[in-house]
């Protein structure tokens, strides 16, 4: 395999190995973003067809990664806000039921739970053995069930769900699987249209190696029926292209996910960039990278006496492995330790996480395999 150390900055005395956290912009991602700075600096450089091209070529490189249509591709700022479209489209009716996890992370998680006030039942399950069991799901859902909301890689103990079992539970209930795959989209293979998931929303700063503030919104055909479009932006509309007569009261918006659009335009040439770096890579090559080094650090952790994290077991396996010492006491101190050796792992849930990428190599995890004593 190609070494791709070189197309990412280097971090100096640091060892970076915290990509679940923020993933490192490849050089190319950074000079986009400058000459993008460039263009809005000097707006004679900005031609129209720059607010259009750039899009759809966006919508077309993450259809092209994620198994998708790029009509079915929204471009959003956050997970957030990817979820807060659909929890608002959607017609919320009197006993209307929706079934989360309580480890989802807070933006598939405020926003449903927030629905109670509208009378919507959300019921909550925590998990219990170190993941979500679709034992556990199954029981929960019901015929009033309209929404099953769960992040895809889990990101405090870096367990992966299996879409498929997940979504076909959704559908035999007619509910619509929403899927949160910030943790996940990039660093795992995926096709969208082979899986039962109605909706994925991602924020792209992680394992899409873009820039803060951007992200994904997939919206599968049934789906976007569903949904109302609330905020209708200028560019939502059929003949926005045309400057010298946008629409007026007669708008009509276009028939694709492209409605839904609310991502901004700096963002936008960063997002591009990073999407056709990993296009040229291949999310395969991504994953066996990591995968390889994530191997290599369980044997050397079990070797120690570590407790790893349920993403350990082959069919639950992620990008991310977390592992605890024999307290959380004992667990925070090495974490401490690592910082002060300028290893950059974070510590959640009472666990420590690490999560490589291209920008890392086998020295890395053995540096940190260095500052561990055992159990
Ligand atoms: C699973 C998951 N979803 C979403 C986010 C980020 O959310 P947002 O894009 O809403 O800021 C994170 C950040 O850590 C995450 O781990």
């Amino acid at each position: 395999m190609p070494d791709y150390r070189r197309e990412f900055f280097d971090f100096g005395p640091i060892t970076y190995l915290n990509c679940a956290y923020h993933g490192p912009l490849p050089r190319m991602t950074a000079a986009r973003i400058q000459r993008a700075i460039q263009i809005e600096s000097d707006p004679t450089q900005l031609e129209k067809k720059d607010f259009f091209d750039l899009r759809e070529r966006i919508r077309t490189r993450l259809a092209g990664l994620l198994g998708a249509q790029p009509g079915e591709m929204a471009l959003v700022g956050s997970a957030t806000q990817g979820i807060g479209i659909v929890a608002s489209g959607l017609d919320w009716r009197p006993g209307d039921e929706v079934v989360i996890s309580s480890e989802n992370f807070p933006s598939n998680l405020f926003t449903w739970v927030n629905l109670r006030r509208r009378g919507v039942r959300v019921n909550v399950l925590r998990p219990e053995g170190g993941f979500l069991a679709a034992e556990q799901v199954a029981a929960a859902m019901n015929s009033r069930t309209r929404v099953l909301a769960l992040d895809w890689v889990n990101y405090s103990t870096g367990v992966r769900i299996n879409l498929a079992e997940m979504g076909e539970l959704a559908r035999r209930h007619g509910a619509l699987f929403v899927a949160d795959g910030t943790q996940g989209a990039g660093a795992v293979e995926l096709n969208l249209n082979a899986l039962p998931v109605e909706v994925m929303t991602a924020a792209a700063y992680k394992w899409l190696l873009a820039p803060y503030g951007t992200g994904f919104l997939y919206l599968s055909p049934k789906v976007q029926e569903q949904l109302e479009l609330k905020v209708v932006s200028w560019l939502s509309v059929n003949g926005s292209e045309d400057f010298d007569a946008l629409p007026t009261e007669d708008f009509t918006v276009t028939n694709s996910a492209r409605r839904f659009d609310i991502l901004a335009f700096l963002g936008m040439y960063g997002l591009d960039a990073s999407l056709e770096f990993l296009q040229r890579v291949g999310v395969r090559t991504v994953n066996e990278h990591c995968t390889q080094l994530l191997d290599r650090l369980a044997q050397g952790l079990k070797g120690k006496g570590y407790a790893l994290s349920a993403a350990a077991d082959a069919e639950r396996r992620s990008t991310i492995l977390c592992f605890q010492a024999s307290s959380p006491e004992a667990t925070a101190a090495l974490y401490q330790k690592l910082k002060s050796q300028k290893i950059a792992v974070s510590l959640r849930q009472g666990m420590i996480r690490v999560s490589p990428h291209l920008c890392n190599g086998e020295a890395d995890i053995d540096r940190l395999l260095d500052a561990t004593d055992g159990r």
